[in-house]
């Protein structure tokens, strides 16, 4: 996708698609109002006649009318105008990339980005906007399937009623930017097991690194062995596709302490010896969702020139049956020394995570944030709305709320407090990797925290964020929005205590 900023008026642009902006009582956005003029009407009347819905999101496509400079007009509506916020806003561009993805025009004129929001300026709604459109192009090419033939929107001018000032360029940049890591994230996800496996995590990552400039090393299991490993290497021990470390750095930032992202990237969940029940299972390719989000948003930062460090830290591993398999009632040793008594081989994710956390101490890290689709507790908590966000340091969730808030990549803090810590006892080892049926996200949280004393830590738990079922099916590049944001927030700390931005990376790539 690509986007341009103008500040023509948008009627006397030449375009396949126009995308104005209305209330649900009638009420027109200034540019919708000049063309209802224009056009006799045409567009209140639709309102009038109620053609139009109520809700925010709700569209109706007109053809351009005579003498305009756009073939088709697209009218979508912000809802009512006491409930416009942040939610209906982001409903009324999600609504619009999807008609544009959809639709028969190429290129579109679009509006919305001008809409009075209350306490979000208009960096922010350009932003937005242009994750938005950039996101709702996506489309999954399927290796095995023929291509479809090219539809879609592909070049947006957003118009602007002020200069489009260097800041608004930048926020273009960092919405498309966004937009395409979660696409990567996305791509990782829907593929199938088969083809997304511990070696092509590997290989997407190393690839990347070098299209952006960022150094990526692959500890194989042997690599692992000499670490001490034991706990994460128990887990891959009965797959054909031997598990892979995959450690990424972006240096930007200097001689700043880096931000560490850990992902599980379990690339197929059967349970293992505690085998999953069929129904469903298929979905379990999408346990490798967090360390796509770690790799999707390196795509991000690396893409911006963020002047932060990072390091990205993927388990790429897959947890399989078989007689080499780990059982119920084996006792591992974790990197950190700590013993671990294997109750459930289903709960493998805490296994891989808390030996990359040990492994994440070298690195003298500002702080350390581990993402995984960890427990079906959460979905049954949160649903597929909120991920769960624990932490050990309260400044920092905080800040991760706040990007959620402020990306519309929401998550809802939940405690790591020691009172669950007898759930996790065991006889034969330091710990148990089984916290019974009682806030099993909880106790999962609290697992990963034993491992993660030496530093600012905090896990997010995206087991219902991460894909969506049913008709739509698939991954949802979930939590990119909120991670970019974060590091967004990070970066303009460090640019506060004077580093100078660099030009922004062409978007060469940008879908
Ligand atoms: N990958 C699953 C968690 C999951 C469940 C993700 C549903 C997405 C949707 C994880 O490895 C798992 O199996 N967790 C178990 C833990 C239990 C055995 C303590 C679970 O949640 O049932
Ligand atoms: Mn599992
Ligand atoms: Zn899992």
């Amino acid at each position: 996708m690509e986007i341009t900023l103008s500040n023509a008026p948008p009627e006397t642009l030449k375009t396949g698609v126009l995308v104005l902006g209305a209330f649900a009582e009638g009420l027109l956005e200034p540019e919708a109002q000049l063309m209802d003029d224009a056009a006799g009407g045409m567009l209140s009347a639709a309102i009038k006649r109620g053609d139009l819905g109520e809700k925010a999101g709700s569209i109706l496509l007109f053809p351009g009318p005579a003498g305009a400079a756009a073939e088709r007009l697209l009218l979508v509506s912000f809802g009512k105008s006491a409930d416009l916020g942040d939610t209906a806003f982001r409903q009324a561009l999600t609504a619009t990339a999807k008609a544009l993805a959809d639709g028969a025009a190429k290129n579109a004129v679009v509006t919305l980005a001008n809409i009075d929001l209350p306490g979000r300026p208009l960096a922010w709604r350009v932003q937005q906007a242009s994750r938005l459109l950039g996101d709702g192009a996506y489309k999954f090419d399927a290796p095995s399937v023929k291509k479809q033939p090219e539809r879609g929107v592909r070049a947006v001018t957003l118009t602007l009623t002020t200069e489009a000032k260097a800041e608004l360029q930048t926020a273009v940049a960092q919405g498309l930017a966004i937009a395409e890591g979660i696409a990567l994230t996305k791509d990782l996800g829907n593929l199938g097991g088969n083809v997304c496996n511990p070696a092509y995590m590997a290989q997407t990552a190393q690839e990347l690194g070098k299209e952006l400039g960022f150094e990526v090393e692959v500890l194989e299991r042997e690599d692992m062995a000499r670490l001490g490993m034991g706990s994460a290497l128990s887990v891959g021990r009965a797959s054909y596709s031997p598990c892979k470390f995959i450690v990424m750095k972006y240096c930007g930032g200097g001689t700043a302490r880096p931000i560490v992202l850990v992902g599980k990237g379990m690339t197929f969940d059967t349970g293992g010896i505690s085998l999953k029940p069929g129904a469903g299972m298929d979905e379990m390719k999408y346990d490798m969702c967090g360390g796509g989000t770690v790799i999707g948003t390196f795509k991000t930062v690396a893409r911006l020139g963020l002047p932060i460090n990072l390091v990205g830290l993927v388990m790429a591993v897959e947890n399989m049956p078989g007689g080499n398999a780990s059982r119920p009632g084996d006792v591992v040793r974790s990197m950190s020394g700590i013993t671990i008594e294997i109750l459930n081989t289903d709960a493998e994710g805490r296994l891989v995570l808390c030996d990359a956390l040990t492994y994440a101490e070298r690195f003298d890290p500002a702080c350390v944030i581990d993402i995984a689709t960890l427990t079906g507790a959460c979905v049954i908590a949160l649903g597929a709305h909120a991920s769960g966000l624990f932490a050990n340091d309260d400044p920092l969730a905080a800040e991760l709320l706040a990007a959620g808030m402020s990306s519309g990549d929401r998550a809802w803090q939940m405690p790591v407090w020691d009172d669950y810590r007898s759930q996790l006892e065991s006889n034969f080892a330091d710990i148990s990797n089984l916290g019974g049926p009682a806030a099993g996200s909880i106790t999962a949280a609290l697992f990963l925290s034993q491992f993660a004393k030496k530093y600012k830590w905090a896990h997010l738990d995206i087991a219902g964020t991460s894909s969506v079922s049913g008709e739509a099916k698939g991954a949802t590049g979930r939590p990119v929005p909120l991670l970019a944001e974060f590091l967004l927030d990070r970066a303009a700390a460090a640019a506060g205590r004077g580093w100078q931005s660099p030009a922004v990376n062409e978007n060469d790539g940008a879908r």
